[in-house]
């Protein structure tokens, strides 16, 4: 597992552990009242790694890395994300008639990193095709999910956006991983 995107920077914690290891902090109860430690027990569920997409009412292109994506409903198809509320783009999702779900392949870790940081523009260098409601799918995704924007709920610090699958599409490659503050590969053990 790479070490690219380490996010739990809590040096008591990765002085704990290895610096890669996914196991969370050490073991034992944790303080829900400390984000970080929180944060890093959360690390220890392993999920894919997206990018949300969207077209703003001025044609511009936002964009950002989620691990949040959720599976929700076959039938009706639903799924859901989360958007931190402080986000400058929360008005823009807020408002975009779709959102794009771009679920991110082994070799794309560069591309999450891309849309995590506050770069001028995050669609630099990526190619894309335009989708529903404008919303930018990128081409060498794993997943494309386009979503009608059907609902949101207000959950603490982040707003919870409900998406209704219009159209998807699927490619036969290696999705990438988030684990413990990492990006990896998937490894099948049975
Ligand atoms: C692997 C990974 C997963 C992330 N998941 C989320 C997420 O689900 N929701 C969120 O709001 N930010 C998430 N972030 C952080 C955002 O990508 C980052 O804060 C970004 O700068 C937000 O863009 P914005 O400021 O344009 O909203 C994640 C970052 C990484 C590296």
């Amino acid at each position: 597992m790479t070490n690219r995107a380490r996010k739990t920077a809590n040096p008591e914690t990765a002085a704990r552990r290895g610096a890669s290891d996914p196991r969370g902090s050490g073991g034992g109860p944790g303080d829900p009242g400390d984000p970080r430690a929180f944060r890093d027990a959360l690390g220890c569920f392993s999920t894919g790694v997206t990018v949300i997409t969207a077209m703003g009412g001025d044609g511009a292109r936002i964009g950002l890395t989620a691990n949040s994506f959720s599976s929700v409903s076959l039938n009706p198809p639903l799924v859901l994300w989360s958007l931190a509320q402080y986000s400058p783009n929360l008005a823009v999702f807020q408002n975009a008639s779709h959102f794009a779900i771009n679920v991110l392949g082994v070799d794309q870790a560069d591309v999450a990193m891309q849309f995590a940081k506050p770069v001028e523009d995050r669609f630099r260098g990526i190619a894309t095709e335009t989708g529903l409601g404008g919303a930018p799918l990128i081409r060498d995704a794993v997943a494309r999910f386009q979503c009608r924007n059907e609902d949101r709920y207000y959950g603490g610090d982040h707003v919870i956006f409900l998406g209704a699958v219009e159209a998807y599409d699927t490619q036969a490659r290696e999705p990438l991983v988030f684990c413990g503050g990492a990006f990896g590969s998937f490894a099948k053990s049975v």
